[in-house]
């Protein structure tokens, strides 16, 4: 995963002054806002893209003038825009953000809708194809049906995911995929419901489960679970959560507990992957 420098944005400014000006402003206002995790990082993280990693296509390069943009300095073509849509959450993971919550920014520092698509705009323009919505929890956000169907009208954009902790999601589901929603990672890092409460310092598992459920019935292409694995926490439900792909059509992620300023990061909590992937294997769960 990569961060998405600041870079592209001035260097937008310098080749499309016309549209530049405002695109700059929204997006320092974007790379000002939002994630809750990155409120201790530094500017560059505020606004976090991913890529794919891949060479940089030749097609997207003729067709698309703005796409060499988002070319990073190893040759990579960065196709992958995270948009942060609000730094509150409904949940108070405590591997995330601490009980109290983290200090709002003002509303007007936010994006609104239309600078939202307007950034969002620019950065398909110059070859971005896949955009997710994450937090903070996006599905609190009020016009979040609006936001989706104006992204997913982008000429050129082909997958619109969304990362959430899927609390308030399952009765959502079906306007935001008529909205253009395709793809959905739901957060999930335990199977046992009092452990969530423990984990999230709030109620709702049930809701979680719902909101997968429903993800898979209504046909989403893409379902995935991430699952944030902490030593003492979960960590003996790693098989479990292997064992409930044979029932549900999902994917699940086992996430590396990682360091965040504020959070309850210990190196003991740590399970490294290749640990996640010896129990798996050595419970044999993966056998049909
Ligand atoms: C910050 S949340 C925002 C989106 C949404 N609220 C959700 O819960 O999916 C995005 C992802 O980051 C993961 N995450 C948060 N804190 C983490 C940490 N300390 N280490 C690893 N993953 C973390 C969450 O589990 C979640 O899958």
């Amino acid at each position: 995963m990569m961060m998405m420098p600041l870079r592209c944005l001035s260097e937008l400014a310098r080749r499309r002054p016309d549209r530049a000006v405002d695109a700059m402003r929204v997006g320092l206002r974007c790379l000002m806002s939002t994630c809750p995790l990155s409120k201790a990082t530094d500017d560059s993280q505020r606004l976090y893209a991913t890529s794919s990693c891949a060479n940089v296509p030749e097609v997207a390069l003729s067709e698309a003038p703005l796409s060499d943009m988002l070319v990073d300095s190893f040759g990579r073509f960065h196709n992958y825009l995270r948009i942060s849509l609000t730094e509150r959450c409904n949940l108070r993971c405590q591997y995330c953000m601490p009980a109290q919550g983290v200090q709002l920014t003002p509303n007007s520092e936010l994006l609104s809708h239309d600078e939202i698509i307007r950034v969002a705009g620019l950065f398909v323009t110059s070859g971005v194809d896949k955009i997710r919505l994450t937090g903070g929890e996006p599905t609190i956000r009020k016009d979040i049906e609006d936001i989706c169907l104006h992204l997913s009208g982008l000429k050129g954009l082909k997958t619109l995911a969304m990362t959430t902790n899927g609390l308030v999601l399952s009765k959502k589901l079906p306007r935001l995929k008529e909205c253009g929603l395709n793809a959905l990672n739901i957060s999930l890092d335990t199977l046992v419901p009092a452990k969530f409460e423990f984990m999230t310092r709030r109620k709702g598992h049930s809701r979680v489960m719902e909101s997968i459920d429903a993800s898979i019935q209504l046909g989403f292409q893409s379902v995935k679970v991430n699952c944030v694995v902490m030593r003492g926490m979960n960590d003996d439900e790693i098989c479990d959560f292997v064992e409930m792909t044979r029932d549900k059509p999902v994917n699940v992620r086992f996430i590396e507990f990682m360091p965040f300023d504020g959070n309850v990061w210990n190196v003991k909590k740590l399970v490294p992957y290749a640990e996640m992937m010896d129990k798996v294997v050595s419970a044999n769960v993966l056998k049909v």
